[in-house]
């Protein structure tokens, strides 16, 4: 599964007349974690939206290795392997744990969503035990399972997940991470989006700054790590 990297490319994304994400250049590599970092309002969520095409660039590219995604619609570009989690995605809250997988796999051959549903409950065992169960008697860490895995389920090369930790438990957390780490180890370009910043430097190889729409600081995750200062004024200036 392991192959081409996503690269945004000088792009720019405006929200009513306003530019909230100004010419961003950024790379996801497969085979590894990279984290998108910064302050509420920077244009994280906004940049995510470009991604998965619910957002049209007002310039400026989305790229899969040679390939130009940035006129496609959402499915056209799932179905080339992007996968998006946007922040505060919810399941169906009147659906089982299967149905909601369901709804994620139909447009998959039926043989691709068995093998996708499968591989999921590799990930996420636990899901297992609730699968008739209607995913408003889940517990918040079980919702936030089945939401990956509705990403997961059609195997994308790229992943991106905007806010994995929200309102979790860290305990939760600690349940997600390693899941994270693994998709990177079986060649997937990850692309995390994380309040704690510790726990995205720790997973991640690369790391970006997003501040007022623009990258501020672009750098390996271990250096950023030894840099607290501009960590803390990343997450204290708020640019909304
Ligand atoms: N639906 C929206 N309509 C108009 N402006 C929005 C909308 N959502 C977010 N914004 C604005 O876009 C800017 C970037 O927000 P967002 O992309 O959510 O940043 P982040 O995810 O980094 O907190 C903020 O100033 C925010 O107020
Ligand atoms: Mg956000």
């Amino acid at each position: 599964m392991s192959g081409e990297a996503l690269a945004l490319r000088n792009l720019t994304v405006a929200r009513g007349t306003r530019e909230v994400v100004r010419g961003v250049t950024l790379d996801i590599p497969p085979g590894e974690v990279t984290t998108l970092l910064g302050p509420n309002g920077a244009g994280k969520s906004s940049l995510v939206l470009a991604v998965g095409g619910v957002l049209r660039p007002r310039a400026g590219q989305v790229l899969l290795g040679e390939r130009d995604l940035t006129p496609l619609p959402p499915e056209k570009r799932r179905q080339a392997g992007v996968a998006v989690v946007p922040e505060g995605r919810r399941l169906l809250p009147d659906l089982t744990v299967a149905e909601n997988l369901q709804v994620a796999t139909y447009a998959m051959s039926r043989t691709q969503a068995a093998s996708g549903v499968e591989y999921v409950l590799s990930l996420f065992p636990e899901l297992k035990e609730r699968w008739t169960v209607q995913g408003r008697y889940l517990s918040g860490g079980q919702q936030q399972m089945v939401v990956l895995a509705q990403a997961i389920a059609s195997r994308p090369s790229i992943l991106l997940v905007d806010e994995l930790s929200l309102g979790l438990a860290p305990v939760v957390v600690k349940r997600l991470v390693p899941v994270l780490a693994g998709l990177a180890e079986s060649g997937v370009g990850v692309l995390l989006i994380e309040q704690f910043a510790h726990v995205a430097l720790g997973l991640a190889r690369s790391a970006y700054i997003l501040e007022g729409g623009s990258i501020r600081y672009h750098g390996t995750a271990s250096e950023l790590r030894e840099k607290p200062d501009l960590l803390k004024s990343a997450y204290l200036l708020r640019t909304g």
